[in-house]
């Protein structure tokens, strides 16, 4: 059985990260999805939240596990005994971010292989940051996101107005 990582901040999860999970769970037997834990970097939810939230968009789904981790994420699979991470590419200039972190991984690590999958071009523009940023800004991206994560953004991004 082959388990593969996806591992992200998901800030929050969006549409686009459902269909990496989607086509990852075609290819994969079972998908770990690891919210990283990084206090140095600013965050609109707390890595509870995000995993609450992945948990609620994947009610049902079967053969996943939604967990957090911090560290190195090589260390991290060894512990899930993992060889497998999973990361989705879209546009061209997720590229060469995505080249780095692989080759250090492997530099980290050689028996971890990153495997990428491409987004559902649906959503090949769409990332968290611009989700946050629109949201933010009064912009509707009810269609960018599951629906528990477009509550809680009204929720968080009402609250803080
Ligand atoms: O969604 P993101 O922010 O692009 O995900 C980045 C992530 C979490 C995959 C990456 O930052 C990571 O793996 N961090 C863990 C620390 C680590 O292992 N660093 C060395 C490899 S770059």
């Amino acid at each position: 059985m082959t388990t593969a990582i996806y591992p992200g901040s998901f800030d929050p999860m969006t549409n686009g990260h459902l269909s990496i999970i989607q086509s990852g769970l075609v290819v994969f037997e079972k998908l770990v999805i690891a919210v990283l834990k990084n206090p140095k970097k600013e965050s609109l939810f707390t890595v509870e939240e995000r995993v609450e939230m992945i948990r609620e968009s994947l009610a049902g789904q079967a053969n996943v596990e939604v967990d957090s981790f911090d560290g190195l994420l090589v260390e991290y699979c060894k512990r899930k005994n993992a060889r497998v991470v999973l990361r989705g590419l879209r546009a061209v200039a997720d590229f060469e971010y995505e080249l780095q972190m692989a080759n250090m991984n492997r530099h980290l690590d050689e028996n971890v292989e990153t495997v990428f999958l491409m987004a559902n071009d649906a959503y090949f523009y769409v990332s968290s940051n611009l989700v946050k940023e629109a949201a933010k800004l009064g912009g509707d991206v009810s269609r960018l996101v599951p629906p528990q994560v477009a509550t809680r953004m009204t929720a968080k991004l009402g609250a803080s107005k």
